[in-house]
């Protein structure tokens, strides 16, 4: 019996062996698979191990952009998700390796042609967040939960300036001066960055404002306060400097006391930032790439940390610049320049080309380090006040700290951890039924007095919860967790991730 029986059960196994992996037409292969992997459905070990199970690391050849090692695809990504905090979890104690997920768990196979394998049910999500669902328990978003303020270093008020645009294009309707500034991206989602010749220009140093009488530095007194003069500049011949020759000699005036007066300034005025630039330089010398920058390396608030990489690019640009001014000309002082220079670049694009590696650079930018040692308490306060007279026609919008201009946030995006898109939006609600957190309409309309830190958004004026239950809910438009969430947030450029994946 016992013979009998194991043969009969040898039997079978062979069978389901043979059958699976050489007829591969097993009983148990249920249906065709996704339409997305037809193309190799007869090569079942490109999922499968040889014992039938599917692992991930099959998944991965495929899915992982090889060599980039950012684990695009692993648990731990998500984690981490776009906002990347990750010390806020390393904190809450979360362990980053643990807990990877297989992603046969989340993807199934052999549903049919038709099956859409990322529409992961909600129950997934559910089992590590509780929510329930959209409409039960999902925490109230948490800009609006924490009333987190607009982190931006850009002075700006909506009420009068969509007052001053309506009347300069002699609109009707207030929502037609929203699209002056705020101009749609060509897939609709989002709108494109904010740009000052195109949506400041009109208005803003128009080329009556000029800066304040400014001390000129002497030649003898390297580290005394005091601007250089475009004459000085152009002798200087310096690397970045070749604007000088094309500025105009008269928008500088000489005044009693050995000063000058700058006027027009122009927005980004060169001058401007390359007296800021040495100035910079004195105070705070070896400050690395920073010194490459237009502004500060970084934002005003860790919520927004600028991609690395942005501001690794931003630097190669400048070197790019310098050495294309001084390719032709055979000074040897010159030519040792150009190797220094083409040292730097090939520094700079190393480390973009180890991108996992940059974590730590960030930090290298900005701020720098010490203030110059050799300088004394006055000198330090000179030089700062100087940096304030300097940029005082930048002020208006401006912050300015460590002798740079705060890095403004072109692009507006507040959400870190959803997704959102006005072309789906659009045709239904109108701006200002959505973004009422700051009460535009009334304000406009005389109806409310709002404070000026109200306006400046001192609240996020996005949209809180309560918004969206209103169409997204059992009964109207999808309110499932994939329709405002990747479970894969990392795969598009706005991520951060580069900063925080060790
Ligand atoms: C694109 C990858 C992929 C390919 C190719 C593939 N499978 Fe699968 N298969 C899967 C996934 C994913 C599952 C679900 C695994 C789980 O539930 O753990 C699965 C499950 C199965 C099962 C378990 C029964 C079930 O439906 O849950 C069998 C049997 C099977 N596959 C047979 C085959 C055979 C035979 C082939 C080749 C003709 C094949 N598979 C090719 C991905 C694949
Ligand atoms: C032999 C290569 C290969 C393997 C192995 C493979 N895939 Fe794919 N996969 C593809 C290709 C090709 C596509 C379609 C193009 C694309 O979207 O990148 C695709 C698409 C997908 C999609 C996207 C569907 C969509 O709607 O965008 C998912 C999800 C997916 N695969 C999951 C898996 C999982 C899970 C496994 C392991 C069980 C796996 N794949 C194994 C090649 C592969
Ligand atoms: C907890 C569920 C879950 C797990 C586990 C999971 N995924 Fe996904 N995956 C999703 C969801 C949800 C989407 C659709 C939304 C999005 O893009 O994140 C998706 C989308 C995808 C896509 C198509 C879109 C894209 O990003 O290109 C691919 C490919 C993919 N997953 C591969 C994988 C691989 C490979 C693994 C395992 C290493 C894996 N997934 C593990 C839930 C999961
Ligand atoms: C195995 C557990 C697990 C599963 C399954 C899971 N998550 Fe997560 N998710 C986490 C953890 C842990 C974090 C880290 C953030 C935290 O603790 O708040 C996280 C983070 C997030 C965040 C970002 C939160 C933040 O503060 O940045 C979102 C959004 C999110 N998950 C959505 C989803 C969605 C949608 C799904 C289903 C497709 C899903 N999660 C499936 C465990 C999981
Ligand atoms: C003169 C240009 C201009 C006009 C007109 C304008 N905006 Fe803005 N908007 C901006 C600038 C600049 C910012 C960035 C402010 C900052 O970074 O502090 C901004 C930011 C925003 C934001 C981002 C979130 C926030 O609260 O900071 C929203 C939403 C917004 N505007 C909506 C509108 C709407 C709706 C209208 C029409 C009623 C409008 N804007 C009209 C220039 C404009
Ligand atoms: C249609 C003309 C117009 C446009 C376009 C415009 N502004 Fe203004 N802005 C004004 C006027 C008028 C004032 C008031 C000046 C005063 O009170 O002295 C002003 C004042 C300001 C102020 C100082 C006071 C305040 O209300 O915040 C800032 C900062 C400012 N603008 C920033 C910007 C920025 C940034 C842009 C481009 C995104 C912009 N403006 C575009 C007309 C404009
Ligand atoms: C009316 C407001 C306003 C004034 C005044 C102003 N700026 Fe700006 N500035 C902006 C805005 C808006 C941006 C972001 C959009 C852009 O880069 O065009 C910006 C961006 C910049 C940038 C960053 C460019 C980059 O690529 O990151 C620099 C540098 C800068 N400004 C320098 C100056 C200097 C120097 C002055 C004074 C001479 C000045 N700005 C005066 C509004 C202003
Ligand atoms: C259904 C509600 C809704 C409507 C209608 C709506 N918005 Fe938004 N808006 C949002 C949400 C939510 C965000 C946050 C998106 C993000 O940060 O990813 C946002 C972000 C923005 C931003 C900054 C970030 C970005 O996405 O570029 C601007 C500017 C903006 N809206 C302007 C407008 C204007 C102008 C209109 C009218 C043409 C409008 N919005 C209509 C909900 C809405
Ligand atoms: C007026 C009703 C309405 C409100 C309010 C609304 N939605 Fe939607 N939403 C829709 C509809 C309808 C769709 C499907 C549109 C389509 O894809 O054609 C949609 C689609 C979406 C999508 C998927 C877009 C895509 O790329 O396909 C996201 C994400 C989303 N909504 C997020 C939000 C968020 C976040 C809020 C709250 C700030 C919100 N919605 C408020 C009606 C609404
Ligand atoms: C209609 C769109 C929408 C749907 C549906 C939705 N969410 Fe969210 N969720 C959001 C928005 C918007 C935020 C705020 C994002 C931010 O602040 O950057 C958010 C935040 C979160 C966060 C972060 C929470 C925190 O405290 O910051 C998690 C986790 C999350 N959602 C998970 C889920 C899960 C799980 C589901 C499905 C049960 C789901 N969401 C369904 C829009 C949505």
């Amino acid at each position: 019996m016992l013979v009998a029986g194991g043969l009969l059960g040898l039997g079978i196994l062979i069978y389901g062996v043979v059958d699976f992996f050489f007829l591969k037409s097993s009983f148990t292969a249920s249906g065709p698979l996704s339409s997305n992997h037809a193309k190799f459905e007869k090569d079942c070990a490109s999922c499968h191990e040889p014992f039938g199970e599917v692992t991930s690391v099959k998944c991965s050849v495929c899915h992982e952009k090889t060599g980039d090692q950012l684990g695009a695809y692993t648990f731990a990504s998500h984690y981490v998700y776009r906002s990347g905090e990750k010390q806020r979890l390393k904190t809450a104690g979360h362990d980053f390796a643990a807990k990877e997920t297989a992603c046969a768990v989340c993807h199934l196979e052999h549903q049919g042609r038709e099956a859409q394998v990322t529409q992961v049910p909600d129950s997934y999500c559910t089992q590590c967040h509780a929510y329930g669902s959209f409409n039960k328990n999902h925490p109230q978003f948490q800009f609006a939960s924490q009333k987190l303020t607009d982190d931006s270093t850009l002075a700006f008020t909506h009420i009068k300036h969509v007052k001053e645009v309506v009347k300069r294009e002699k609109l009707t309707d207030i929502e037609r001066a929203c699209l002056y500034c705020h101009n749609p991206q060509p897939d609709g989602k989002h709108f494109a960055a904010i740009d000052f010749d195109t949506h400041c220009q009109a208005c803003h140093l128009t080329g009556t404002i000029g800066t304040p009488a400014l001390k000129i530095k002497t030649a003898d007194a390297i580290l005394e306060p005091g601007v250089e003069t475009l004459e000085t500049i152009r002798n200087r011949r310096d690397p970045g400097t070749q604007w000088a020759f094309n500025t105009n000699p008269n928008e500088f005036q000489l005044k009693p006391g050995n000063r000058l007066v700058k006027a027009p300034v122009h927005h980004e005025d060169p001058w401007v930032l390359e007296n800021l630039r040495t100035i910079r330089g004195a105070l705070y010398p070896n400050a690395g790439f920073s010194e490459l920058l237009k502004t500060r390396g970084e934002t005003a608030s860790p919520n927004r940390p600028v991609a690395a990489t942005g501001v690794y690019y931003e630097a190669i640009q400048t070197l790019q610049d310098y050495a294309a001014g001084l390719r032709g000309r055979p000074e040897p002082e010159v030519q040792r320049e150009l190797v220094k220079i083409d040292s730097l670049l090939k520094a700079a694009r190393h480390k973009l080309q180890r991108q996992p590696g940059l974590n730590g650079d960030a930090k290298l930018l900005w701020p720098p380090a010490k203030v110059n040692p050799n300088l004394s308490a006055e000198q330090i306060s000179g030089l700062h006040d100087l940096v304030m007279s300097l940029t005082e026609p930048c002020r208006e919008c401006h912050t300015v700290e460590q002798a740079a201009i705060g890095r403004v946030q072109k692009d507006q995006q507040i959400l870190r951890r959803a997704e959102f898109n006005h072309r789906a939006h659009i045709v239904q609600r109108r701006c200002l039924e959505c973004h009422t957190e700051i009460p535009l309409q009334a304000a406009i309309a005389g109806k409310t007095a709002l404070k000026i830190e109200q306006d400046r958004a001192a609240i996020q004026n996005i949209p809180g919860i309560e918004n969206c239950r209103a169409c997204h809910n059992a009964n109207e438009t999808s309110n499932r967790c994939v329709t405002c969430h990747y479970f894969h947030p990392n795969k598009t450029n706005r991520s951060n991730l580069l900063l925080y994946l060790d």
